[in-house]
């Protein structure tokens, strides 16, 4: 594995270089959403500069040249995930569209009154919601595994939630909230004995670890650009391809069908089938830009997080009256906290006096919170170009925070 220059890292990316209230910006706040490299910020320009022009439709360079590297961008993401074939990787606007894409297109083709959907109780609302309305359009029944207190799944309990009635088994890969790698082929092996169909929220891995789609197992597996260093409104939904070419559309359009007669419409496979309308071109470029810049160093990147994770738990561990919310024993460079005497929202009022961006409240995950007692947490999440400074400018700006509201 090549060695970690952070600060070489650094240099890639402006916004890391800039100031809030006067202090040099101090960004914790990964799990909502990175920031982008410059090879992000200018592919993006010279597209819009040089390139621009629609895809699949015209006869001209412009449009050859952009739908050439539309198409180079989806064998991009394919590799990325450790797939050969680019086929099932259809392009969403983020993790949310691809869930609910599965969850209505699949879901209505799928489930039956009586099926059981299994889920576990530390999912991001998006991850909560498509299959609960899912199972209202359906009949179909949610069932929730439950997490210890550490903010694991309960696997022996997710296992005996496991049963011929489980259609579909959907979980992420990584809790946003807490951190937490679940053991996702191990999950995924359980529920395809049980004869289930699996997707995996994979938003909060893609940027941390080395996704192997293959490996894992499952049927599905989605995840944002924009938390992966690429732009916002994009992102990727990947399913088997006899799955999706099996499914009915989500939206209709242009670009996604075979033939259109009054008399009836016939659909493209995937990933056309799924692609109505025009794309967010630039964005799927931007993305494919992002991944060729994090793949080479996705390893060493994963090393130095680690440490930052170990420096960090250590670190605010030794603040007094501060909680640190999720011990799983594998987990990514996420650290939720509460504060005694200190909301969170305080406390992210205060940090971000200091130049530091955190985010606090539920963090999308309710369920999660109220299982855990709490309303909300404060929560610092950490990305492969922060360094062990900023760990310890954390660490003292929580101290004057525990000072102030003490
Ligand atoms: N899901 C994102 C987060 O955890 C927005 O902050």
């Amino acid at each position: 594995m090549q060695a970690f220059d952070v600060t070489a890292v650094r240099r890639e990316f402006p916004t890391l270089g800039t100031s809030v209230h006067g202090r040099p910006l101090v960004y914790l706040d990964n799990a909502a959403t990175s920031q982008k490299p410059r090879a992000v910020i200018s592919r993006l320009e010279r597209y819009y500069a040089e390139e621009n022009a629609n895809v699949h439709r015209g006869v001209h360079v412009l449009s050859e040249r952009a739908t050439v590297a539309y198409e180079s961008a989806r064998s991009v993401v394919a590799r990325f995930l450790g797939l050969d074939d680019p086929k099932g990787c259809v392009f969403v606007r983020g993790a949310t569209e691809g869930i609910n894409l599965v969850a209505d297109s699949w879901g209505r083709s799928h489930l039956r009154p009586g099926d059981e959907i299994l889920l576990t109780h530390l999912e991001h609302h998006a991850n909560i919601v498509p299959w609960q309305l899912a199972a209202e359009r359906t009949g179909a029944k949610v069932v929730v595994a439950p997490v210890t207190s550490r903010g694991e799944v309960d696997l022996a309990a997710f296992k005996g939630l496991l049963s011929a009635r489980t259609r579909l088994v959907a979980f992420a890969h990584v809790s946003n909230a807490l951190g937490t790698v679940n053991p996702a082929a191990e999950m995924t092996q359980l529920a395809k004995a049980a004869g289930a169909t699996v997707l995996i929220d994979g938003c909060q891995a893609a940027a941390h670890f080395n996704v192997d789609v293959p490996s894992l197992g499952c049927d599905f597996y989605v995840f944002s650009g924009h938390k992966t260093f690429g732009p916002t409104g994009i992102g990727v939904l990947w399913g088997r391809a006899e799955l999706l070419d099996a499914m009915p559309p989500y939206q209709s359009g242009g670009d996604m069908i075979r033939k259109v007669d009054f008399d009836g419409t016939t659909f493209r496979e995937a990933p056309e089938r799924f692609e109505a309308g025009t794309p967010h071109i630039a964005g799927v470029i931007g993305l494919a830009e992002a991944l060729a810049f994090f793949m080479p160093i996705r390893a060493s990147a994963h090393a130095h997080e680690q440490v930052l994770l170990s420096a960090a738990t250590e670190r605010l561990r030794a603040v007094k009256g501060l909680t640190v919310v999720g011990e799983a024993s594998d987990k990514v460079a996420v650290l939720s906290f509460t504060m005694a005497g200190a909301h969170p929202h305080d406390i992210g009022t205060l940090l971000d006096a200091d130049g530091i961006a955190i985010r606090t409240g539920h963090h999308c995950c309710m369920p999660l919170m109220k299982r855990l007692g709490l309303t909300g947490t404060a929560r610092a999440s950490f990305a492969f170009y922060n360094t062990l400074e900023e760990v310890e400018a954390l660490g003292r700006a929580l101290e004057r925070v525990r000072k102030m509201t003490a």
